[in-house]
């Protein structure tokens, strides 16, 4: 069925090592997101998962069955690019039905009647069987765009675009859903509509689904789990709450969320806690270091901030506000402490002051949301 397993790929293109060594395992009806920076082997996974590339070693399953010798179109997985790929000459209907029509043609019979269907839809003459008009119908209503079906592709805004490309993958009925950064060319405000359209139908549809996009947000608020990828290599791979509590990396760290990082040294033990030294100061943690050096990872939420007097008990750092920046329900501070600028985000309450730049404000950071990596 639609389970995907990826086993040891290995993609090189002359000279160029896209993809080093991955693997995965994406259950039936999952929604898993590929991460990670541009260059990284997203894309060239997806290719390769869709036949559009040859592995230059390694398997691909889609469901128990290995795919590697198995052309593209016979691969039942339905894709959806960035750039949407929609044929700009043919109304919203058409484009839908094209892959359906295309299919109907080579049940019946022999390829000369699909050349008479794509000169007939050229010249806007094709005419769909009554089950394929009722079934796209039934899909155009669905992602809310049958009022356009009359409409040229390019008289859409990109939203409605992006909707026919989904339309037109979801009508082939495939097993596997595979989506290359599909919001990337989309506004903020309609992107995050369009994460909530495309989370609703794959959960609706129960469709296994690989989404690649270089946008930690995106992946962490709509996958059921994320591979972050780098240098053509998963680096990690778990839950969006797994990646975001328990990075194994620095890297991880700062890419899924942001994060302060400092390098230090372990310089000794107190109890359960690390003591390690950074420029000017210490600070605690209560995770097992690997090496004596180490970075130090701490989340800007799980820092506290107070002024003056205000902070009793250990663990603080002394400091001076450099610059504060409202960001919707959360104020974040930029605290320069020694050679160092400490990214510090607090719930904004409203009646509740903002430091200004230039306060002397004391921090304090819980040892056990200290990371040493
Ligand atoms: N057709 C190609 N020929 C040569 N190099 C390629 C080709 N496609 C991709 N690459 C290289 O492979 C690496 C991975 O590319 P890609 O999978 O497109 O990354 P991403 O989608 O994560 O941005 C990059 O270094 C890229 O330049
Ligand atoms: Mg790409």
């Amino acid at each position: 069925m639609g389970s995907v397993t990826v086993k040891n790929l290995i993609k090189q293109y002359d000279g160029v090592m896209a993809l080093n060594n991955v693997n995965l395992e994406i259950q039936e009806g999952e929604f898993f997101a590929l991460l990670g920076p541009s260059g990284c082997g997203k894309t060239t996974t997806m290719r390769c998962i869709a036949g559009f590339e040859k592995p230059t070693n390694g398997e691909i399953f889609i469901g128990k069955q290995k795919v590697n010798d198995i052309p593209a179109n016979k691969r039942n997985c339905g894709m959806v690019f960035q750039s949407y790929a929609l044929f700009p000459h043919l109304d919203v209907f058409q484009n839908v039905a094209y892959s359906l029509n295309i299919k109907e043609l080579e049940k019946r019979g022999p390829g000369t009647k699909i050349k008479t269907y794509a000169r007939m839809i050229n010249k806007k003459l094709a005419k769909s069987p009554p089950e394929i008009e009722k079934k796209v119908m039934e899909i155009l209503e669905y992602v809310e765009l049958a009022p356009y079906r009359n409409r040229l592709t390019s008289e859409l805004s990109g939203g409605q675009q992006q909707r026919v490309a989904l339309a037109r993958a979801l009508a082939m009925e495939p097993a596997v859903l595979l989506m290359d950064e599909p919001l990337s060319n989309l506004d903020k405000k309609l992107r995050n509509s369009m994460r909530a359209t495309i989370r609703k139908i794959q959960l609706d549809l129960g469709i296994t689904t690989i989404f690649v996009t270089h946008d930690q947000e995106e992946a962490m608020s709509m996958a059921d789990r994320v591979a972050v990828m780098k240098d053509g290599d998963v680096i990690q791979l778990g839950t969006p709450t797994e990646l975001y509590s328990n990075p194994k990396s620095a890297f991880i760290a700062d890419f899924v969320g942001s994060s302060n990082i400092f390098k230090g040294s372990v310089i000794g033990q107190d109890g359960e806690r690390s003591i390690v030294q950074l420029d000017g100061f210490q600070i605690r943690s209560t995770s097992i270091p690997k090496n004596k050096e180490v970075e130090v990872v701490i989340r800007p939420e799980n820092i506290e901030i107070a002024l003056g007097e205000e902070h009793p008990g250990d663990d603080i750092l002394e400091g001076k506000v450099l610059m504060s920046t409202y960001l919707g329900s959360i104020v974040r501070y930029d605290v320069e402490i020694g050679p160092y600028i400490v990214m510090v985000d607090t719930t904004y309450q409203s009646g509740k002051s903002v430091y200004p730049p230039g306060a002397n404000v004391k921090l304090t950071v819980d040892p056990e949301k200290v990371f040493l990596l």
